[in-house]
């Protein structure tokens, strides 16, 4: 197994390391296997569309067919395009018109982010956080992720999509957990030690002894995606904590790329940050540490227009 690789620690400048999936207690690691086998399955034909979504072969149409099939995604297809953004004069309620005016990857973020947060139930508010500025986050980094694909490659675009919209999904997990222990009447563990200068990493450990990549990929694996989308919702947060070799090889290069785009984000939209990485990452895409190299205008204007995007259809 590729994490059975990585026992060495492979340190990079940060003082504070976040927990990784392998240092923690057995203990710990089944109740939260217990707490994450609450959460409902992913309907089937959320592996469906994550099959047709990846697939090399897949037009247009057969992803329509394949949102077409889920009322939740067909209601949000129609949110999206009757709104002001798309400034048409009469609502439509043709779906293959909706389709071909949103475009591919538009109707593929819509049916992922349906599809997942609806197995994930209602919006939540945790100390000011909602799961809208989660999806809100989520979109903004997925569109980031698809600058760093290649236009010839639709598949690759596709996946780092969909890497960009799950990223993060973790949290969900321990908002639900956050939900679950109010209503208990327990208090958040260790709270009184987060400080507000801690980034979230360290505030996630603070209260609940673990953080959302540990969460996220155990989530992952309960609803059987790939083990690559498992890896790189594990490892997302590695470059800014660890070296290169801590992170298989085979997921080097997206992990890198979630990391980059998540940070670049954060930067445009004025989110707390989280620590750069070293310089070797940066060697990857040939630009000098720093996260603001990596801003180009191309993924300025494209998160910009996100952000917009955004609050038209909600
Ligand atoms: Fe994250
Ligand atoms: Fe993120």
């Amino acid at each position: 197994m590729a994490r059975e690789a990585k026992k060495k620690e492979h340190e990079s400048n940060s003082p504070w390391k976040p927990t990784r999936r392998e240092d923690l207690e057995p203990k710990i690691r089944n109740l939260i296997k217990g707490f994450i086998k609450e959460i409902p399955s992913l309907p089937a034909h959320a592996h469906k569309l994550l099959d047709v979504v990846s697939s090399k072969e897949s037009d247009l149409l057969e992803v329509a067919k394949v949102a077409s099939s889920d009322p939740a995604v067909v209601t949000n297809i129609f949110k999206a395009v009757n709104s002001s953004y798309y400034g048409l004069s009469h609502r439509t309620n043709n779906l293959n018109f909706a389709i071909v005016l949103l475009g591919f990857n538009e109707v593929r973020k819509i049916a992922i982010q349906t599809n997942f947060s609806h197995a994930l139930g209602k919006s939540w508010t945790y100390k000011g956080y909602t799961t809208r500025d989660l999806w809100e986050h989520s979109y903004m980094v997925s569109v980031c992720a698809e600058t760093f694909g290649d236009s010839k490659d639709p598949r690759y675009s596709g996946e780092l999509l969909t890497f960009g919209l799950l990223h993060d999904i973790g949290k969900y997990v321990l908002f639900k957990l956050a939900m679950a222990m109010q209503k208990k009447g327990i208090a958040p563990y260790k709270s009184a030690q987060a400080s507000e200068s801690s980034n979230i990493l360290e505030r996630e450990e603070a209260i609940f002894n673990i953080n959302h990549t540990i969460v996220g990929s155990m989530l992952a694996e309960r609803w059987n995606l790939s083990e690559k989308i498992c890896s790189i919702l594990e490892y997302h947060h590695y470059p800014s904590y660890w070296s290169i070799e801590a992170i298989p090889p085979e997921y080097l290069k997206d992990t890198a790329i979630i990391c980059f785009s998540d940070l670049i984000v954060r930067r445009l939209t004025g989110e707390e940050k989280i620590p750069e990485p070293s310089k070797e990452y940066y060697k990857m895409f040939n630009a000098a540490p720093s996260s603001d190299n990596l801003i180009t205008d191309e993924r300025r204007i494209k998160i910009e227009e996100a952000r917009k995007y955004i609050d038209f259809i909600q």
